[in-house]
C-alpha cells in the first residue's frame, strides 16, 4: 500500500516496477498471477495486468477448491500470460 497522503506520485508503480524486474528478469518467471481486489483492476490495468477469465483452484486448509473472493489478475513474464483456462496453484492464494 501506499501511504493516503503520499498516493498519485509514482510510488506504486515504482515498486511494481521493481518486482517485475526481479521476477522477469531475473528469475526469468513464465508469468505472474494475483488475486486482486475489484476496486483496484482499474489501477493494475494501468500497469499491464489483465484480468483472467477462469477462476484458478488453490488449497485451503489442505483442501483444493475454486478461488472466488476476488478476481485473479494476470501479467507476463518471459511468456505471453495465460488470458483463460485451468490454473491450480498448488497452494494457498497468497
Ligand atoms: C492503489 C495504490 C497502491 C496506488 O498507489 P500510488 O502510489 O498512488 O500509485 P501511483 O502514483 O504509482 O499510480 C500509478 C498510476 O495509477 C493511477 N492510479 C492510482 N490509484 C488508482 C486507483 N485507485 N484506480 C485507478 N488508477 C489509479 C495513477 O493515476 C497513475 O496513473 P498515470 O500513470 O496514468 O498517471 C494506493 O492507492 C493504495 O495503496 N491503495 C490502497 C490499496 C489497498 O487497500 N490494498 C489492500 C488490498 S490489496
Amino acid at each position: 500500500m501506499t501511504a493516503p497522503g503520499s498516493r498519485e506520485r509514482g510510488f506504486a508503480r515504482a515498486a511494481l516496477a521493481a518486482m517485475r524486474s526481479y521476477l522477469v528478469d531475473d528469475q526469468q518467471v513464465a508469468f505472474s498471477l494475483m488475486f486482486c481486489a475489484n476496486n483496484l483492476r482499474a489501477f493494475y490495468g494501468k500497469l499491464d495486468w489483465r484480468l483472467f477469465a477462469d477462476t484458478p483452484l488453490v488449497v485451503h486448509r489442505g483442501v483444493a477448491m475454486e478461488f472466488t473472493l476476488n478476481p485473479a489478475m494476470v501479467q507476463d513474464g518471459i511468456c505471453l500470460a495465460p488470458a483463460a483456462g485451468r490454473l491450480d496453484l498448488r497452494g494457498p492464494p497468497w
